[in-house]
């Protein structure tokens, strides 16, 4: 019996041991370069050619030694550390796809818009614990010294919809102008919920014309806002300026989360885009419902008031039932010494009869 669970225990060992010297997942190099980076400046690196990388096997990404991916999005004026940004085409796999191939595009640093130079194809997979690995290959590419792009979103400890900043600034909305507030000024940490004087208000989804929004740059989402179940989702920031495309500039893309109770919260990063600003719609403005609690506190506000209901029923019942019982007991007392008295008397003056027909009166 014993014998048998441990030949059991050393296959298994050894069939995990095989399958993870041949999957990526498990055998990947490391790639922690600063420079790749999607959210540095406009023009902040450049030099590091991917193309004179001796590239070998399968990569995970990092920056700053948190776990990074490679960017699904391009940035304007950003080359990840050479002239030509390298980004995927597409979004990047789940665990059940397994090894796929994806196209890389490039972007080229001095242009506004997204270039769409080809580079060579790479495989890419996902992989169990929440990150992906990437085979790099030496890039094929048309536009000058090509630098694969990372990006890395902050994993966060507990739910953005309960812990965000409000942002009550009327002047984002989409029909007020005349002043130019630039939002590469302030600096932006973490999640943010948008009010219009108190109420709710969106980021906006369409294109915003020029000046609107009290900016230069009007600055808006490039996708739809997500639904409570689809959680957390990434989403393109388009800057407009005059061109008439309505995305003239690619900023940093977001993070979005529809929350219950009807709101949305947005992970604002510094746009670096000169004079820019988040624009918020005056048609998506809704009345604010008081934010619903986490399950946690209605939890314990309902043992807390179980717990006080008892209490007080208990309290209630000793105090009535008491009284209760002292007055009916003292008005019984009365009635048993009057119906005594009236026995006696009876059986002093009285027949028996008379007696027996008192008592059961009494009883009744
Ligand atoms: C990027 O992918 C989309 C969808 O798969 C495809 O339609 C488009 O042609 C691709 N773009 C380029 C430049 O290859
Ligand atoms: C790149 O491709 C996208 C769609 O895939 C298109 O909207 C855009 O205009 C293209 N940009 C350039 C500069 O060709
Ligand atoms: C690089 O790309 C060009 C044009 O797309 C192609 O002609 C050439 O064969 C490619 N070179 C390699 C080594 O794949
Ligand atoms: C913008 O729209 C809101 C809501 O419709 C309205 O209350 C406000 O007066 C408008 N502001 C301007 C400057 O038109």
């Amino acid at each position: 019996m014993y014998h048998h669970r441990i030949v059991l225990f050393y296959v298994i060992i050894l069939s995990e041991s095989t399958t993870s010297s041949s999957d990526p997942c498990y055998d990947y190099n490391t790639l922690d370069e600063y420079w790749r980076d999607i959210r540095q400046n406009a023009y902040q690196y450049s030099g590091h050619d991917d193309s004179l990388v001796e590239w070998s096997g399968w990569y995970r990404l990092y920056l700053n030694g948190e776990s990074a991916q490679m960017s699904e999005w391009c940035v304007s004026y950003v080359g990840c550390g050479g002239y030509t940004g390298l980004y995927l085409n597409g979004s990047h796999p789940t665990l059940e796809d397994g090894v796929v191939t994806r196209e890389v595009l490039g972007n080229y640093v001095w242009s506004s818009q997204c270039d769409n130079y080809t580079s060579t194809s790479i495989q890419v997979k996902a992989c169990p614990g929440d990150y992906y690995v990437y085979e790099f290959v030496k890039p094929n590419i048309s536009a000058p010294i090509p630098s694969y792009c990372a990006v890395a979103f902050q994993s966060f400890s507990s739910d953005p919809c309960y812990n965000y900043e409000s942002l009550d600034r009327p002047w984002r909305a989409t029909n007020e102008s005349g002043g130019y507030v630039c939002d590469e000024s302030f600096s932006w940490n973490g999640w943010y919920r948008l009010f219009y004087y108190g109420m709710n208000i969106q980021m906006s989804e369409t294109c915003v014309s020029p000046y609107s929004c009290n900016t230069y740059f009007t600055l808006w989402l490039n996708g739809p806002h997500p639904q409570i179940e689809d959680g957390v989702v990434i989403r393109e920031v388009c800057g407009n300026y005059y061109s008439g495309d309505c995305c003239d500039y690619n900023t940093k893309p977001i993070r979005v989360k529809a929350c219950p109770g009807n709101y949305y919260v947005y992970e604002l990063v510094n746009p670096q885009i000169w004079c820019s600003g988040y624009c918020t719609d005056v048609s998506t403005i809704s009345q604010s419902i008081s934010t619903v609690s986490p399950d946690i506190i209605t939890g314990s506000r309902v043992t807390l008031s179980k717990i006080y209901l008892s209490i007080y029923l208990s309290i209630y019942l000793s105090i009535y039932l008491s009284i209760y019982l002292s007055i009916y007991l003292s008005i019984y007392s009365i009635y048993l010494s009057v119906c005594l008295s009236v026995c006696l008397s009876v059986f002093f003056f009285g027949n028996e009869i008379q007696i027996s027909c008192l008592f059961i009166n009494v009883f009744d």
